[in-house]
């Protein structure tokens, strides 16, 4: 069966966000594989929003390693002591950074990357994966954002952590 995102246009940050999410779930419905769920969510973010860079960092280990994506190569390993992802792991809660410059141990995967929000999925003491979106402009995400990628991680719990 075949798939398509849409997005009302001319549509608000927060009415694309409210218009993906039931799509996002809708997409997952059938399929009960993680990683194919997250390569689609990576690609209907990313063609939503046109962001920079989406996708995922799993757990592995003890270390962060490159889940689906869309956007330019990025680094494969994060460890836990290091980077945005890192810190959104290690203290269990989304970080947003406006300006990546100012953040100390940012790894710039890409050295376009300005702004950035990191969304763990916390299930009790542990973190399985983060979600990871860059944006080429400063300060670029807000407090919607955050509130709307955490619906997202949420669905993404439900689904296969529940
Ligand atoms: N900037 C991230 C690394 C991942 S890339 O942006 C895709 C960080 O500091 O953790």
């Amino acid at each position: 069966m075949a798939h398509e995102i849409t997005v009302p246009r001319r549509a608000s940050r927060e009415e694309a966000y409210a218009s993906l999410l039931p799509q996002l779930a809708a997409l997952m419905e059938d399929e009960p594989d993680l990683i194919a769920n997250l390569a689609n969510f990576a690609a209907a973010l990313h063609q939503a929003f046109a962001f920079h860079w989406v996708g995922f960092y799993r757990m592995v280990d003890g270390e962060l390693v490159l889940g689906p994506f869309q956007g330019p190569v990025a680094c494969t390993r994060i460890s836990l002591d290091r980077g945005v992802c890192g810190a959104a792991a290690r203290e269990r809660r989304t970080i947003l950074v406006p300006d990546v410059e100012q953040f100390p141990g940012h790894i710039a995967c890409s050295a376009l990357s300005r702004s950035e929000i990191v969304v763990p999925l916390v299930l009790g003491d542990q973190v399985p994966l983060v979600l990871d979106v860059d944006s080429e402009h400063r300060d670029y995400f807000s407090a919607t954002d955050e509130r709307y990628l955490g619906q997202v991680v949420a669905l993404i719990r439900a689904r296969h952590f529940a």
